[in-house]
């Protein structure tokens, strides 16, 4: 059976970017920006970004072509056993990030009927505070939200690669650039907002530490989707002759820049209306909803960005439970759809103790962090670096000769910086990442 293929090379940077962009540059980016200091935080992102980010993406992409496979088949087919653990400590992460992703996911969704049913409108930043905290805080309604977000991400998965994945994203990506424009323009014109904006852009380089420098990194990966093989089995479906090094320039460009509108539309806000920046998870969900108060059409525009950020977290975490859906289907013939059910209901079961660690079992806690903080944190400073530095290595030293084939195109297409590529790929990659490891962690 032919495998399947992305529709068009559009598609595929729109699914990329999907996967890329999402809560991870809307609900996070913001609130980190805010406690890890603002403008400092933001060029340090960013230089993760456009340095280990893109040769980690292209690496990825280009692993995933090379050996048309789920990422534990790919690292096995491509360097022998030996390396499959790889692959397999990416689909853990997988199941781990998911399970905590889809509890904000359905705080999402829950933002929406309280937007629907109007009970968020005209509240005081204090009220909604309380309302934000009420709802994380209670044991029922979150969950059930949370078994919602997992049911339409299996729902979407069903579909298939290029129906269901790619048909969506195509339309609501745009959307949801145009909206957070919107947004921005109204944010920063608030009274008092400049504050924000300053805050946000320019660096305080006092900040700079080994926690700032490891979020940053660990965001870089998150935010990409890097480091667990989302892009390796998305670059599985990828036809021959695209150019894996313009879409991994163009999904970098667009999730950076989605990640600054982000900043510009909720940190202006938080100055404006006397919020705290180091406020944490929250800060999304509770400043824009006063920024909705202070606008024509609130409202409305309340309902349309909730709507659009659950369609931005769903086109991430679809990503995400492609890759063991990949796994399981292709390594034990399980039928695909079968396999979505199953492993979401999996994951939807191992959401549940982080969404009660916000309230219910908030005191339980291990190495001094509430579940929630423990599953983020060990994603984001421990298994998606480790995951990033041992693909770059294996980019670098092992495949290499593939990773070339692939990336000019078995030599139709030029790449001068091959070279360059393979020494951040040797060498830069995991020796940063190692070391911001290491000061991270220290
Ligand atoms: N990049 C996504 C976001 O920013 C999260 C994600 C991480 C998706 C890893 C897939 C894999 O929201």
């Amino acid at each position: 059976m032919q495998r399947e293929q992305w529709g068009s090379r559009f598609g595929f940077i729109m699914a990329a970017a999907g996967s890329a962009v999402g809560l991870g540059n809307i609900w996070k980016f913001p609130y980190l920006a805010g406690t890890e200091g603002g403008g400092a935080f933001l060029i340090v992102y960013v230089g993760f970004l456009v340095t280990i980010g893109v040769s980690l993406m292209m690496a990825e992409i280009a692993i995933g072509r090379a050996a048309h496979l789920n990422p534990i088949g790919a690292f096995r087919k491509l360097g022998g056993n030996r390396w499959m653990p790889v692959g397999a400590l990416g689909v853990i992460t997988a199941f781990i990030l998911l399970s905590f992703y889809s509890v904000v996911g359905g705080w999402t969704v829950a933002y929406i009927v309280k937007s629907i049913s109007g009970s968020l409108v005209g509240g005081t930043a204090e009220e909604l505070g309380q309302q934000f905290g009420a709802l994380v805080s209670s044991v029922g309604e979150p969950i059930f939200y949370h078994g919602v977000f997992m049911a339409l991400t299996i729902g979407i998965v069903l579909a298939g690669v290029a129906q269901g994945i790619e048909r969506s994203v195509k339309i609501m990506m745009p959307a949801l650039f145009i909206l957070l424009l919107i947004l921005v323009v109204r944010s920063v014109t608030l009274d008092g907002a400049w504050e924000g904006v300053v805050f946000f852009l320019t660096p305080d380089w006092s900040q700079v530490d080994g926690g700032m420098l490891s979020a940053a990194l660990g965001q870089a990966f998150f935010s990409l989707s890097l480091g667990m093989g989302a892009l390796i089995t998305y670059g599985s479906y990828l036809n021959a002759d695209a150019n894996i090094r313009s879409a991994s320039c163009w999904v970098v460009g667009l999730d950076t820049m989605v990640a600054v509108l982000a900043g510009l539309m909720v940190l202006p806000a938080v100055f404006a209306f006397n919020l705290d920046p180091g406020a944490g998870p929250g800060l999304t969900f509770i400043t824009l909803p006063a920024v909705f108060g202070e606008m024509w059409a609130g409202a409305a525009f309340q309902v349309f960005f909730f709507v659009m950020l659950l369609i931005a977290a769903l086109t991430s975490s679809i990503s995400l439970l492609a890759i063991p859906v990949a796994f399981f289907s292709e390594q034990f013939g399980i039928e695909r759809k079968k396999s979505a059910v199953i492993i979401g209901a999996i994951i939807f079961v191992m959401g549940v103790p982080s969404s009660l660690s916000m309230g219910l079992w908030a005191d339980f806690k291990i190495l001094g962090l509430p579940f929630f903080d423990l599953m983020s944190e060990l994603v984001d400073r421990v298994l998606m670096p480790v995951g990033g530095m041992l693909t770059a290595l294996f980019a670098g030293w092992v495949a290499f000769p593939k990773m070339a084939e692939e990336l000019t195109n078995r030599g139709t297409l030029p790449f001068p910086m091959l070279n360059v590529w393979k020494w951040m790929a040797r060498v830069f990659c995991p020796l940063a990442v190692g070391w911001v490891m290491y000061v991270g962690l220290a």
